[in-house]
């Protein structure tokens, strides 16, 4: 096996080509934490052609050595066993530069352009650009009018056009279906779809890919994914944290618009698609779309008979006591904002029809986890006897995505002895011990494929409005009710309401 499955699977991919990845948001934390040494990281594996350059575009005046030393901090602090006497860093730093500018400013845009002009002069690139939007959604459409009336966008319709123009869109992407339709209309007025990436990075998580793998290269389990077989799906999102000092953003949002629209939407559409017709961005993106679009939708009157919303209180967290989130900085004393959501949602298509979709996602839970539980129908018949079939619970199979990522499938065993007595056993795949290696940051992966022109793991504009068709009737109903979120201890599972979401026999929420 090789020292690295993943490293050697990329190293079998084209490089992407030379090309300059200007960030917007140069001195936010995403570029910090994740983009900057994602960007190291692939460069120093030898996955990045040498010939790139990475420009950072934000409000505050710097040079490029003020730049180039803040990059040095952050991939000190978010690449792990970054050595310091590595020369690679000295290589590298020679391709990052800064351009200070205003989003909003014109002159900025012209100013960019003769920049980049020169660095690809000065290295030697072709005129091939990655603009990536890590900033505030509120910004996007002004960046992209920017960049249009400077002609950088350079869309298949410029007769001048030379070399290629993409896109990187941060979440969230609108915070609902009207905002997100008019930022589509603001970006496709500029650029054309193939140009747009609207980044989920749940998607460049490895055990999120893998869903396709397992599902179609493997005979054993299609069979069953389906109506016949599959009694219900759980899908759980839990953080242990709480709003971390963005109190004022998340008010704004909540868990609905921050982890349900997107991520969990994503992860849904993968488990319940048809399987494409070819490992292609757009079939296997028509499959997902379809899903989206066949979910039930939820009248706004009907909500809480559907969807639990809560707020956590005060409670204790790994023996920590922590406040409840209206004592947080940043959020509103009467605030309404859900930082726990449970629903049940239904895929109204010949292979779902009947089987509830039940996700929840919540802050301040027990423990940081993510899974998808198929939870398969129990035996038609119950040959052991009521006794002990009772005390195994029906076959599941269980995706863990974070933190620990693998698949386990748990089914009856008997216990050895004399007795017939039944009990649960579990058969693990986990990655790491596998392929002897954790998977790799999920911004690494989407950087490549959108310097690739790889647009697979990312939305595309139907997939986004869809989901946000769906939550916008939540949220929507939630506008209208007088009824206030319910209440949990931080450092619990949610309400105990999240569990009448289950009919009688299906059961109830894993304890995880
Ligand atoms: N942080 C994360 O872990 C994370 C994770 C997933 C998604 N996201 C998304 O990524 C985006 C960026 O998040 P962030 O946390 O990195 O934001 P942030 O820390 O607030 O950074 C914002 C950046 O935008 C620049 N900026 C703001 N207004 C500007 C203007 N008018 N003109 C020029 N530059 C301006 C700031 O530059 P100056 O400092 O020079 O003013 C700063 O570099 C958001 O959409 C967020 O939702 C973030």
């Amino acid at each position: 096996m090789s020292e690295n499955p993943f490293r050697e699977g990329l190293s079998r991919r084209k490089t992407p080509e030379p090309c300059t990845i200007v960030l917007f948001g140069a001195s936010g934390d995403l570029t910090q934490r994740k983009l900057v040494p994602a960007l190291y990281n692939l460069t120093r594996e030898g996955l990045l052609s040498p010939k790139l350059a990475i420009v950072g575009f934000a409000r505050r005046k710097k040079t490029n050595d003020q730049f180039r030393h803040e990059m040095l901090e952050s991939v000190r602090k978010n690449v792990p066993g970054f050595d310091e006497k590595d020369l690679f860093w000295a290589e590298f730093s020679k391709t990052i530069f800064y351009q200070t500018g205003a989003f909003d400013s014109a002159e900025e845009y012209q100013a960019l352009a003769v920049r980049l002009d020169d660095i690809e002069r000065a290295l030697g690139l072709p005129p091939n650009r990655l603009y990536y939007l890590a900033t505030a959604p509120e910004h996007f459409g002004t960046i992209v009018r920017g960049l249009d009336a400077a002609r950088l966008a350079r869309p298949r319709s410029d007769p001048d056009r030379a070399g290629w123009a993409r896109i990187v869109v941060e979440k969230p992407f609108g915070r609902d279906l009207e905002s997100a339709r008019s930022l589509n209309r603001e970006l496709l007025r500029v650029l054309e779809e193939k140009q747009v990436f609207r980044i989920d990075h749940y998607l460049g998580k490895e055990t999120v890919q893998n869903l396709m793998a397992l599902r179609f290269a493997n005979g054993i389990f299609e069979p069953l994914w389906n109506q016949k077989y599959v009694d219900h799906v759980q899908i759980t999102v839990a953080e242990s944290i709480g709003v971390e000092g963005r109190g004022g953003y998340y008010d704004q949002a909540g868990v609905l618009r921050d982890m349900i629209q997107n991520h969990m939407l994503q992860v849904l559409s993968l488990v319940a698609m048809e399987p494409p017709a070819a490992l292609e961005a757009d079939a296997i993106r028509d499959e997902k779309v379809k899903v989206l679009r066949a979910l039930r939708r939820i009248p706004p009157a009907d909500v809480d008979l559907h969807v639990v919303r809560a707020q956590y209180g005060a409670g204790t967290i790994l023996g920590r006591l922590v406040p409840g989130y209206r004592e947080e900085e940043g959020v509103s004393q009467d605030s309404r904002t859900e930082t726990y959501v449970a629903l049940r949602l239904s895929v109204d298509n010949w292979r779902w029809a009947g089987v509830p979709f039940l996700l929840r996602s919540g802050k301040r839970l027990p423990k940081r986890t993510t899974e998808i539980c198929i939870q398969f129908k129990k035996p038609p018949l119950s040959l052991f006897g009521e006794q002990a079939a009772c005390t195994v619970s029906p076959n599941a199979l269980i995706v863990n995505v974070q933190p620990d990522e693998g698949i386990s499938l748990r089914f009856g065993a008997k216990v050895p002895g004399p007795e017939i007595e039944v009990r649960q056993v579990k058969m693990d795949f986990r990655y790491g011990d596998s392929f002897g290696v954790p998977s790799p940051e999920a911004y690494e992966r989407l950087l490549l494929d959108a310097m690739s022109g790889d647009s697979t793991l990312f939305t595309r504009r139907d997939e986004v409005e869809a989901a946000w068709t769906i939550m916008t009737d939540i949220l929507e109903g939630w506008g209208r009710s007088t009824t206030p979120p319910l209440t949990y201890a931080a450092g619990s599972w949610g309400p105990e309401e999240a569990e009448k979401l289950f009919s009688g026999h299906e059961g109830r929420w894993r304890r995880l």
